[in-house]
């Protein structure tokens, strides 16, 4: 591939070139935008993932699970805080017999020696099977994949949190744990979906409101400070698939006029870490709190969804809401990571094969 960093990213922007320069042999290669995956793949991903959860759970699941991926080696190189993201991809890794590695102290590998990005990606990739990367930069991530893709011992990437913009994996999980959610109601398809925070530079939010497009949901709702809402490029789509999205300066607003007609509310925190000056205080402002008084506004089948960590903005007194999927979300983390580990490396087709013959899908 002789394409400039600056020619692989705009390509990134056309839908087919994106899918060749991010595919290989039509399994996901480099995964670094939610739209990459069409909802054909959204599917078989959901698909594996549930084989997966049941194998894991069946007498002869686990042994075969572990056989799937073992001798292979995944890099974890998490240049920004995380627990939950970091932690599930080193146990969906080790689910499917596949070794784990993290580097998560840049201070201690060669880029505090001013090594490039190439470089290190490329000494990584002599040693390892998958790199997944989180980073600040929302390049980061592409920058890796472009070198690898040019590199003779290519090995592919996944991010797993770009600066701002991507967090695709977080899309992935959370879609998962919609279409379980809506199973009984006829799936994603035709829902009215609330997001609460600064959607603008929310990355989790952003990569869910890229897939709930293609799932084909009725509505978007955007709770968001004025200052921190989307631009326009990102909203673009929703005008050209004829899907609303309307704003509402607090998350009250949005629940007086939308609330009993909404099926899942997203809550996130706000993204304080981008904010200039050392004093802050953490947490969101009374009007980004999901107050326990909203409780009667909202239908008791309406989906509650964090993707962690929270601060104060979704209080504890919301748990016991039949609505309430947080810690399902987490759980389901690791089996849709374990399901694109295996469907990266052609174990997914396998994985669905001996479910269905052990009658657990
Ligand atoms: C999110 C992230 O890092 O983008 N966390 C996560 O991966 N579950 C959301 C956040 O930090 O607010």
């Amino acid at each position: 591939m002789d394409l400039s960093f600056d020619a692989f990213r705009a390509s990134l922007a056309d839908p087919e070139r994106r899918r060749a320069l991010l595919f290989r042999d039509r399994r996901p290669y480099f995964v670094l935008l939610a739209d990459q995956f069409d909802r054909a793949d959204l599917e078989q991903l959901c698909d594996t993932a549930t084989a997966i959860r049941r194998l894991d759970r069946h007498r002869d699941g686990t042994g075969f699970l572990r056989g799937l991926l073992s001798g292979k080696r995944v890099m974890n190189l998490f240049a920004q805080p995380s627990t939950r993201t970091c932690e599930s991809f080193v146990a969906a890794a080790e689910k499917l017999g596949a070794t784990a590695r993290v580097v998560s102290d840049l201070s201690t590998s060669s880029f505090a020696k001013g090594e490039s990005v190439e470089d290190a990606v490329r000494t990584l990739s002599s040693f390892y099977d998958t790199l997944v990367t989180r980073h600040p930069d929302d390049d980061f991530a592409a920058r890796a994949s472009w070198a690898l893709a040019r590199s003779r011992r290519p090995v592919p990437v996944i991010s797993a949190g770009s600066g701002k913009s991507e967090h695709p994996t977080q899309a992935l999980l959370d879609v998962y744990t919609l279409r379980y959610s809506f199973e009984a109601r006829g799936g994603i398809a035709g829902k009215r979906v609330l997001l609460v925070g600064d959607i603008g530079r929310n990355r989790a939010a952003r990569s869910l409101a890229v897939l709930l497009l293609r799932f084909g949901i009725r509505e978007l709702v955007v709770a968001c400070p004025e200052q921190f809402r989307p631009e326009a490029a990102f909203l673009e789509p929703f005008a050209r698939g004829g899907v609303p999205v309307t704003f509402h300066p607090t998350l009250g607003a949005a629940i007086e006029a939308a609330g009993p007609g909404l099926d899942a509310l997203y809550m996130t925190r706000l993204q304080q870490e981008w904010d200039p000056g050392a004093e802050k205080k953490l947490g969101t402002s009374d009007d980004f709190v999901l107050h326990p008084r909203f409780r009667d506004l909202l239908r008791p089948d309406c989906v509650l969804m964090h993707p962690l960590p929270r601060v104060n903005e979704l209080p504890e007194a919301w748990e016991d809401h039949p609505g309430f999927v947080v810690w399902r979300q987490v759980r389901n983390g690791m089996w849709m990571r374990a399901a694109l580990l295996a469907t990266m490396h052609d174990a997914d087709g396998e994985i669905r094969a001996r479910a269905s013959r052990l009658g657990l899908i």
